[in-house]
C-alpha cells in the first residue's frame, strides 16, 4: 500500500506541556549521539494526542531527536501502526486479512466495516467517528479472525459481533477486549486439556485484557493527563520529587533531561559571549573540549548561505543551529579536519557524535566540488526541504 502524507495539513504541531515532558524523559533513555532511537515513541504520543500523524507533527518530533524531516518521514511512511490521515474520532478499525484470519472469516469482518464505516479503508464515516482499514498479521492468530480497535485486540470475533461492537463503540460504550466467543485466551475450544487446576485464583479476564479492562482506556485517546506520565528514570533529578510514579503530577516534569528553560535556569550565568563563541552556549556538560575549534563566521558571504539541508543528517532544524553557530557553506565543512570534526561532535551540534556518523565532510567535499550526493540528488528531486 502506498503510504503518503495526507494532502490536507495543518500549520503546526506542538506537545502538550505534559506530553512534551513525556517525551523528553523518553529521550533520556538513549545514550547519548543515540536519541533518535526515541522516534516511535514520541511519534506514537504525537499520534495518541492528535489521533493521527500530521506532517508537522513528524518534522517537530524530527526536530526534537535532531533527525532530517526526511528521516522522520520514512519511520511514519514505513509502519502502519502510524496513521497518515485522519481517523475515525471514536475508533479507527485494524482488521488483521493475514492467513489464519483470512480463512477463518476477515473478508466477512471487511464486509461489515464497509457496511458500517466506509466503503473504502481510511475513509471517514459520514458522521467521522469511524475508519477501518485491513492490516498485515497482528500476532494474534490463534485467536483468529481479529481486529485491532484502538489499543486492544478483539478476537475469535465473527461478522454479528463485529457488528455489535461498532454499534457499541457508536453508542459510547466500551466492549471487552479479548476473546468474543468465551475463550478465556488462546486454549483449545473445546476446554483445557492439561494444567485443569488454571481456574483457582486466576483474574476475570486474560492478563491483557484485564489490564485493558482496569486501565479502561482502550479508545480514548492520550492527552499527557495520565499517571503515570513520566518514565521512573526520568524521577533522578526531581524537585520535589514524588513518592511513587504515579504521584508524578502531569505538570511538574521530573526528567533527567527538564525542559530548556530549566536547563538554562541551572546552568551558571555568563556574560553575552561574542558572536564567534555562540557555540559555546551551546555546550551542556562540564567535559573537557575535545579537539580543535574550527574556523566560524559572524554572517554568510555575499551570495548567501549554501543549503547545508543537502547534507544527508542535516534538517531545517539543525540547519538553523549551524547558521547560528557560524557555519554557512559547504567549503566551511568540507575543511574541517579530524580534529575539528571531534571539536564539532562535542560542541556544535545537540547530538554529539553526528557530524562524523553522518559524514559531513565527504557530503560536504562533493558539495563544493559542485557534485550533487545520492542524497541531495533525491532531496532536490523530491523536494523534501520545501518550506
Ligand atoms: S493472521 Fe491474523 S493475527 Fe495472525
Amino acid at each position: 500500500m502506498l503510504r503518503r502524507l495526507h494532502p490536507d495539513q495543518p500549520d503546526t504541531f506542538a506537545f502538550t506541556p505534559a506530553n512534551q515532558a513525556w517525551a523528553e524523559a523518553q529521550i533520556t533513555k538513549y545514550p547519548e549521539g543515540r536519541q533518535a532511537s526515541a522516534i516511535i515513541p514520541l511519534l506514537w504520543r504525537a499520534q495518541e494526542q492528535e489521533g493521527w500523524l500530521t506532517r508537522p507533527a513528524i518534522e517537530h518530533v524530527s526536530d526534537m531527536l535532531g533527525m532530517a524531516y526526511i528521516r522522520g518521514l520514512e519511520v511514519a511512511s514505513f509502519y502502519f501502526m502510524f496513521q497518515l490521515q485522519p481517523v475515525g474520532s471514536v475508533a479507527h478499525i485494524q482488521v488483521c486479512g493475514t492467513t489464519s484470519c483470512m480463512i477463518c472469516g476477515a473478508e466477512d469482518l471487511v464486509a461489515v466495516c464497509k457496511d458500517k464505516i466506509a466503503t473504502k479503508p481510511h475513509q471517514l464515516s459520514d458522521d467521522g467517528k469511524f475508519s477501518w482499514e485491513e492490516v498485515e498479521c497482528l500476532g494474534s492468530c490463534a485467536n483468529a479472525p481479529m481486529a485491532q480497535i484502538g489499543k486492544d485486540y478483539y478476537e475469535d470475533l465473527t461478522a454479528a459481533r463485529m457488528g455489535e461492537i461498532i454499534d457499541e463503540l457508536a453508542a459510547g460504550q466500551v466492549p471487552t477486549p479479548g476473546p468474543q466467543n468465551g475463550r478465556y485466551a488462546a486454549e483449545p475450544l473445546s476446554g483445557l486439556t492439561s494444567l485443569k487446576d488454571f481456574d483457582s485464583g486466576h483474574t476475570k479476564y486474560n492478563a491483557s485484557v484485564q489490564l485493558a479492562t482496569d486501565i479502561g482506556d482502550t479508545v480514548k485517546r492520550i492527552d499527557g493527563t495520565e499517571v503515570p506520565l513520566l518514565a521512573p528514570w526520568g524521577k533522578a533529578n526531581a524537585s520535589p520529587e514524588p513518592s511513587n510514579a504515579n504521584d508524578a503530577p502531569a505538570s511538574a516534569p521530573v526528567s533527567k533531561a527538564p525542559p530548556k528553560e530549566a536547563k538554562s535556569k541551572a546552568k551558571p550565568k555568563r556574560s553575552a559571549p561574542p558572536a564567534e563563541e555562540k557555540v559555546e552556549a551551546k555546550q551542556t556538560d562540564t567535559a573537557v573540549p575535545a579537539g580543535t575549534k574550527p574556523a566560524l563566521l559572524t554572517e554568510a558571504r555575499a551570495g548567501g548561505a549554501d543549503d547545508l539541508k543537502m547534507i544527508k543528517g542535516i534538517g531545517p532544524g539543525l540547519e538553523k543551529e549551524l547558521n547560528a553557530a557560524g557555519v554557512y557553506h559547504f567549503d566551511q565543512l568540507a575543511s574541517w579536519t579530524p580534529e575539528e570534526v571531534a571539536w564539532a561532535d562535542q560542541h556544535l551540534v545537540r547530538f554529539k557524535g553526528r557530524v562524523s556518523r553522518d559524514n559531513w565532510v565527504t557530503q560536504a567535499q562533493a558539495l563544493a566540488s559542485g557534485t550533487e550526493t545520492e542524497f541531495s540528488q533525491r532531496a532536490k528531486k523530491d523536494g523534501i526541504y520545501k518550506e
